[in-house]
């Protein structure tokens, strides 16, 4: 089955957005297999952003996301890295359409709430980076 890195970032964790993103991918019918609070080391960011190395906001970026606790999560389900991108809404928030996380929580790009992987490769990348093995779990239904 499908899996997917998803991060509430340190400006969705301060304005107690936890349970309401948990909520949205619940309630679409998403698993979570791995949760956990977590900060951020400067060798970790310029990893997990490594490809945004070249960009002049590269260090705003990982001096964000250093800045205080994320909420790191990986996420199971039938095509949940697109689905989970849709969910989440453009990057830019002057772009996300209301319902979407960013469209409704979110007013600029540096501070948009939520990092979701952007194809099957960056999942697998970025939830090695993030979560060991034994982190992560995965349960059939029984109720
Ligand atoms: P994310 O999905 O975490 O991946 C890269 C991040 O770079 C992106 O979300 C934005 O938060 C951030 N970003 C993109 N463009 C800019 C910009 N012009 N200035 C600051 N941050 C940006």
């Amino acid at each position: 089955m499908e899996k997917t890195f998803l991060m509430v970032k340190p400006d969705g964790v301060q304005r107690g957005l936890i349970g309401e993103i948990v909520n949205r991918f619940e309630s679409k019918g998403y698993q979570l297999v791995g949760g956990k609070l977590m900060s951020i080391s400067q060798e970790l960011a310029e990893q997990h952003y490594g490809e945004h190395k070249e960009r002049p906001f590269f260090g705003e970026l990982v001096d964000f996301i250093t800045s205080g606790p994320v909420f790191a999560m990986v996420w199971e389900g039938e095509n949940v890295i697109s689905t989970a991108r849709l969910m989440m809404g453009a990057t830019n928030p002057k772009e996300s359409a209301p319902g979407t996380i960013r469209g409704d929580f979110a007013v600029t790009v540096g501070k948009n709430i939520i990092h979701g992987s952007d194809s099957p490769e960056s999942a697998e990348r970025e939830i090695g980076l993030f979560f060991k093995e034994e982190e992560m779990t995965s349960y059939e239904k029984t109720v």
